[in-house]
């Protein structure tokens, strides 16, 4: 993979694909003024701008060797249309704060407008895109669009790890027409998730979380193969309970998963917890009640792992060379059902070994105990990393090799 440092950028425009696709809140009448967006209809603020952050160091690169940036991003699923509640004003107001530099919104994602104003960028400056989804040809990767973007620098940077598995015109089709590089953090991601397959300190300990097997069956069958301990916790503990012959009572259990347990069961080191949090329903305010086993009654469903499983599933995470997480562990959004997800996260912050975070809920875990810095590297990708982990060739980074 071509890196930055292949890359002469000194007075070039270079077209830099990030992934910014971050949480919005949006609330009416003015609101306050960091990372704002004010609209006629009220204030769109980024709630958590982590992915903004993780790509600083490659923008900050990039400008200190005397380039001129345009960057491309999407936000949500517009499908081709424009949709001014997903314009990336917001975002860009708050990058322009991160970088203590304002950075202009062009008018479009690509056009005679556009051109003008990447043309009017001074060393140093930046200008982000609009939506490059508002553009069909985004997803279909479409070579017009493809060219309509090329044709707004001299080179191209993909730091976008977060979008890397999709083949788009501004994630793949692009690469092809401009001299490309990785940017540092989608290396760093890419290398950091290819270590783990190829050369992990071992014990090498895997932690699958969330709800459904079928999901996450080929990062399953990936460290059923490598790993030299899977523990399993969440809903997706239900279905291999069930493969078993357990109960699950009321608990989340589709039949698709219970045979797709089946197929893994016996395949290699796999954990399944051996206590359980019930609750009567699925509600902070539901009946809650400890089981010292796994055979969940009628009328209960289990929402997080026991007090025990928690203890030893952290014990194995504290004796790891290495440590991948993804999913958590039970409904931690409910704080009675937190405990499990919790100590997972804490055991992960504190273990010797090298700890790996997938992005999406373990990391939206870790954000909430206040760990998120706490691990060695927390991917900025949630399905890009699975992917990855799975064996599956990211287009994205399959364009920069
Ligand atoms: C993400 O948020 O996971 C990435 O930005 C990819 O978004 P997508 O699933 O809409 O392609």
């Amino acid at each position: 993979m071509r890196t930055l440092g292949d890359l002469d950028v000194a007075g070039k425009r270079v077209l830099v694909r990030v992934d910014f696709n971050v949480p919005l809140k949006e609330e009416s009448g003015a609101g306050p003024a960091g990372g704002s967006h004010v609209t006629a209809s009220g204030t769109r603020t980024v709630t958590d701008d982590t992915r903004i952050r993780a790509a600083l160091p490659t923008l900050e690169a990039l400008r200190e060797q005397g380039a001129q940036l345009v960057l491309v991003a999407h936000l949500g699923r517009p499908e081709g249309e424009h949709d001014p509640a997903l314009s990336l004003a917001p975002v860009c107001a708050r990058l322009g704060e991160l970088l203590e530099d304002p950075v202009s919104l062009a008018p479009g994602v690509v056009g005679p407008e556009v051109q003008r104003a990447a043309e009017g960028l001074r060393e140093g400056e930046v200008l982000m895109l609009e939506n490059v989804r508002f553009e069909a040809g985004e997803t279909a990767n479409d070579p017009d669009l493809a060219r309509g973007l090329a044709a707004l620098a001299d080179a191209y940077v993909n730091d976008a790890f977060g979008a890397a598995h999709r083949a788009h015109a501004s994630t793949e089709g692009v690469a092809h027409l401009l001299p490309c590089a990785a940017g540092l953090l989608l290396q760093r991601e890419v290398e950091t998730l290819e270590t783990i397959l190829r050369e992990p300190a071992r014990p090498l300990v895997a932690v699958v979380g969330g709800a459904k097997v079928t999901d996450k069956i080929g990062v399953l069958e990936t460290f059923l193969g490598q790993a030299d301990s899977v523990l399993i916790g969440g809903a997706m503990c239900f279905p291999f309970l069930s493969a078993q012959g357990h109960s699950v009572g009321d608990s989340l259990c589709a039949d698709e998963d219970v045979e797709a347990a089946r197929g893994l069961l016996g395949r290699g080191p796999l954990a399944l917890p051996d206590d359980l949090v019930l609750g009567d329903r699925f509600a902070a305010e539901a009946q809650i009640r400890q089981l010292d086993g796994v055979d969940v009654p009628d009328g209960w469903m289990g929402l997080d792992i026991g007090a025990r499983s928690a203890r030893t599933y952290g014990q194995r995470i504290a004796e790891a060379g290495t440590t991948f997480w993804n999913g958590p562990m039970g409904a931690f959004e409910l704080e009675p059902f937190a405990a499990g997800t919790r100590t997972v996260a804490e055991a992960m912050a504190a273990a010797p070994g090298t700890t790996v975070v997938g992005g999406g809920d373990s990391a939206a875990a870790l954000a909430r105990f206040g760990l998120a810095d706490r691990v060695t590297h927390l991917s900025t990708g949630g399905g890009a990393s699975l992917e990855l982990i799975e064996g599956r060739e990211l287009p994205g980074v399959e364009a920069l090799r």
